[in-house]
């Protein structure tokens, strides 16, 4: 089992292939160059364009744990770092009680021992699993939640330890790999940005996305592959509330390959545009005449091209 991190850039883009992602050079320069300083990633992009899963990836391919933290508005201490477990200090005090113990002093420093602690993700991921290796801590969508809690992490991400006042400081014996995301609902502190190394991950080029399509649903024919990544290539260059991610891609071809489909007609596009547009003014502007117009743009591109 390989727990180390990649030698160089190829090998980084190797590890991603491996775990079935197809990064870019630019994107694979950054996270060596995080992974090899030791420097939290920081990932914005656009919804559905594989942010939380180069965290997934990193974890599987390095054989590390993955610890996330989902953030969200109002996520405080208790829920991100630890918490008490007050029932079982209650059956302690009562078991205590039972026996006869009365040294009060002695029963208040009994149940803050750390097996009454209930461990939550910051805290878990500065413990080293079985193996001596340190975990992947995904802290995804940190826009999500509010100040407070991103200045906490500011320290937490500096030091990478956490002080329980009954306990003391806890320190991580190796750093985790941390992968921060956001998906710019609000702006991230210039502090916390500093810390870390940034990337904005962007929506793929059409060879890049075809190279997906191929690895994520191997059933959708070539041809109806390229017509898909051509439509969808075309289709962000409109003016839509919301353009489909690679999450987006993945789910039409399937869908199209659910239905047995080879080639894309109109009439098919019109039916499943709901895997692809998830907002009603979206789906109104490009059903029927233009989706038609673009499929036909995409058609003669390919005729073009010799496919
Ligand atoms: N470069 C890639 N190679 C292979 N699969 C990818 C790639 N990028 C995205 N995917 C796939 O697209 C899907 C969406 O990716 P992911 O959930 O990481 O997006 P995200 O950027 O975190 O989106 P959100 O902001 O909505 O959370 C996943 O199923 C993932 O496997
Ligand atoms: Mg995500």
């Amino acid at each position: 089992m390989n727990t180390a991190i990649p030698k160089d850039i190829d090998a980084t883009l190797e590890l991603l292939t491996a775990g079935d992602y197809i990064a870019d050079r630019s994107l694979a320069t950054t996270l060596f160059l995080a992974l090899k300083m030791g420097r939290p990633l920081f990932l914005e992009g656009e919804a559905g364009v594989g942010k939380t899963e180069i965290a997934k990836v990193l974890a599987a391919t390095l054989s590390r744990p993955l610890v996330r933290l989902q953030c969200y508005e109002g996520l405080d201490v208790a829920s991100a770092v630890y918490e008490w477990n007050y029932a079982r200090q209650m059956i302690e005090i009562r078991l205590a009680e039972a026996s006869g113990e009365i040294d009060r002093e002695r029963l208040g420093q009994d149940i803050f021992r750390s097996e009454f602690l209930i461990k939550r993700p910051l805290l878990q991921a500065l413990e080293v699993d079985a193996n001596g290796a340190a975990p992947v801590l995904l802290i995804d969508e940190l826009d999500r939640t509010d100040e407070a809690f991103e200045a906490y992490l500011l320290e937490v991400l500096s030091d990478f330890q956490i002080t329980i006042p009954e306990i003391g400081t806890i320190r991580a014996a190796q750093p985790p790999i941390v992968i921060v995301t956001s998906n710019r609902t609000r702006e991230i502190h210039d502090a916390l940005k500093r810390r870390c190394l940034y990337y904005w991950v962007d929506y793929p080029d059409a060879e890049r996305e075809l190279a997906i399509l191929r690895i994520k649903v191997p059933g959708c024919e070539e041809t109806l592959s390229r017509q898909v990544v051509g439509f969808i290539q075309r289709l962000r260059e409109y003016d839509l509330f919301k353009l489909p991610g690679i999450a987006e891609t993945i789910d039409w071809a399937t869908a199209l390959t659910e239905l047995n489909k080879i080639v894309l007609e109109p009439e098919t596009i019109d039916n499943t545009l709901g895997a692809l547009l998830k907002y009603q003014d979206d789906i109104q502007k490009i059903q029927g005449s233009e989706a038609a117009h673009i499929l036909e743009e995409v058609k003669r591109e390919m005729a073009a091209g010799g496919h």
